[in-house]
């Protein structure tokens, strides 16, 4: 049920573990299935240079998180704002309809982690050139 890309994610996932020294940190819960991930974002010159991702969660959810970890290295604060779950299962193959809430997940952790910094440095996403 699952595309090559989202089974090579979930078994060699990108970027996965804690960040002790990151700027900011975007926690999302999935009320339905109870399951958790963090998304912790290194920045300089509003550039993401550093992402990781811890998660408690479905494959999907490694999956995904992973896909995000990746899409977002060395993009700018705007442009990873910008990512959507469906750039999330559209770069995994694909996801099976039920597992569609999975990617939101991980595409709303890396919103928070960016709001969180944008909170510490005194802007908001308008903000952003
Ligand atoms: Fe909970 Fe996938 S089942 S995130």
């Amino acid at each position: 049920m699952y595309s090559e890309k989202v089974v090579e994610h979930f078994t060699n996932p990108r970027n996965m573990g804690e960040m002790e020294d990151a700027d900011a940190v975007g926690k999302v819960g999935n009320p339905t299935c109870g399951d958790l991930i963090w998304i912790y974002i290194k920045v300089k010159d509003d550039i993401i240079t550093d992402v990781k991702f811890k998660t408690f969660g479905c494959a999907a959810a490694i999956a995904t998180s992973s896909m995000v970890t990746e899409l977002t290295k060395g993009k700018t604060l705007k442009e990873a704002y910008q990512i959507t779950r469906n750039d999330v299962a559209d770069n995994l193959q694909g996801l099976p309809p039920i597992k569609m809430h999975c990617s939101n997940l991980a595409a709303d952790g890396l919103h928070k982690a960016i709001e969180d910094y944008l909170r510490k440095t005194g802007r908001t996403i308008e903000d952003l050139k």
